[in-house]
């Protein structure tokens, strides 16, 4: 995930009533992600016009949760449930404790390779850079369990880089996805037909393909 490594484990010490010094409990670091802080204005832009009252959003691997809390403070008449992997639930939980919303749902572990949890409501389905991070039979649950959470309306919003007819955008992006795949032969950028391919395989309309700044895309689809 792009963003700022842990730095190192800090223990801090505490003075007793005997003079010694003892460790206290270490709180962990909360979790940020540069890329998020970035990115979330631009995505907002384009995705409250995705978005009516009463929405209920279901993010896929919301990582730091940054985006819903920016998202749930500047639409407060939509609903947010984020959701990621175990290991993100307490960074996500020091954010969304922070932030103090209302409007904002208790994460949710979800984790694309195991079985998923069951959620009604969903109105949209939105995840931001995970399709190049996660392999492709995991791209597939994703758009598989946002069918699913859909039912039979509602949409599917996709930030990140992608390929159009397999080419890139950018050398940046060509970069990016060549980096990716040294790292992990199962991850990388995807293509936009490919994906459209698979979302209209499972009802859903063929994408809207909304051009956001750095050479990023919001893809909108709708069931
Ligand atoms: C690059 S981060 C993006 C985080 C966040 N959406 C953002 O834009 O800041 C990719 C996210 O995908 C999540 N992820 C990776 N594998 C996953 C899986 N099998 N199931 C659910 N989420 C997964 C990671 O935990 C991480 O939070």
């Amino acid at each position: 995930m792009p963003g700022r490594k842990s730095p190192p484990e800090r223990r801090r010490t505490g003075i007793t009533m005997t003079g010694k010094t003892e460790p206290l409990p270490v709180t962990p670091e909360k979790p940020f992600a540069p890329s998020a802080e970035r990115n979330r204005h631009a995505i907002l832009d384009a995705l409250r016009l995705e978005l009516v009252d009463d929405d209920l959003v279901l993010e896929f691997g919301s990582g730091t949760a940054q985006h819903v809390c920016h998202f749930a403070a500047e639409l407060p008449a939509v609903r947010w449930q984020p959701s990621d992997r175990a290991d993100k639930l307490p960074g996500m939980r020091q954010w969304i404790a922070e932030c103090k919303l209302p409007n904002i749902l208790s994460p949710l572990e979800l984790d694309l390779s195991a079985v998923p949890p069951i959620m009604d409501g969903v109105t949209l389905c939105y995840t931001a850079n995970t399709l190049h991070i996660v392999s492709w039979p995991l791209v597939e649950t994703l758009f598989a369990q946002a069918a699913t959470a859909l039912g039979n309306s509602g949409k599917l919003c996709v930030y990140g880089p992608f390929r159009f007819g397999g080419e890139h955008i950018s050398d940046g992006n060509r970069q990016f996805d060549q980096q990716l795949r040294a790292e992990d032969p199962a991850s990388g950028i995807r293509d936009v037909q490919d994906l459209d391919r698979l979302a209209q395989g499972l009802g859903f309309s063929s994408a809207r393909q909304i051009s956001m700044p750095a050479n990023n895309h919001l893809l909108v689809w709708e069931r």
